[in-house]
């Protein structure tokens, strides 16, 4: 439907993300998802783009029970393109099978892969699913949003971050930098190994230089 590279454009954060089958009903229910949530992609300047070893007009033809499935007006468009990976090129290059989910022929599906890829179009995050396993889009644009902060300020997110929480501050920073670095203030937590590693500070919100 589209080219990756037309789609992973140079400013943009791409999601290539993988699933099984066509016509499946975890796959629906997940594509329904990503679809409800891609203006929140948009928004954070990512494209997502869906692959499967189904043919074109097989992701034409899903594409309507999709957007059925989630109550859309009749009409309306799908919002992301799903490659056609029916020659099974890329799945194999990219190691998306998953040697234990067969179809009723005995081939290997695709795995629920995610790949999350940055502006300088290298890979800055993958998750790997079975197939029984549906995902969860809302984590996935959690991890983007640290992602994209991480890109641009010397920070790390915790456990279970949102924005707009608190983040912490890399083991790599001295007492001395964090200082100049964090001008919002540090905290740190007293612990009984008297370490002063766990370090907190306002989420920045601003591009650090
Ligand atoms: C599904 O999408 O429902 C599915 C696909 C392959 C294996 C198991 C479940």
């Amino acid at each position: 439907m589209s080219d990756i590279n037309e789609v992973c454009s140079s400013i943009s954060w791409g999601v290539l993300f993988s699933h099984p089958r066509d016509f499946t009903p975890v796959c629906t229910t997940e594509l329904g998802r990503a679809a409800q949530l891609s203006p929140d992609f948009s928004r954070r300047n990512v494209k997502l783009i869906a692959l499967s070893v189904d043919g074109l007009e097989e992701h034409h033809d899903w594409s309507k029970d999709i957007m059925a499935y989630n109550n859309a007006e009749p009409g309306s468009e799908f919002p992301f393109p799903i490659v056609a990976d029916d020659r099974r090129e890329l799945v194999e290059k990219l190691g998306m099978l998953d040697p234990e989910e067969k179809d009723r022929s005995g081939m290997p599906l695709s795995a629920r892969c995610v790949f999350v890829i940055g502006p300088d179009k290298k890979l800055k995050l993958s998750i790997l699913y079975p197939a029984t396993t549906g995902r969860n889009f809302d984590e996935i644009l959690r991890v983007i949003d640290s992602l994209q902060l991480t890109a641009h300020n010397r920070v790390a997110t915790p456990v279970d971050w949102r924005t707009g929480d608190s983040v912490m501050v890399p083991p790599s920073i001295s007492e001395q930098e964090a200082v100049t670095l964090f001008p919002a203030g540090v905290y740190t937590k007293h612990l009984p190994s008297g370490k002063k590693y766990l370090r907190y500070t306002p989420q920045p919100n601003t591009h650090q230089q």
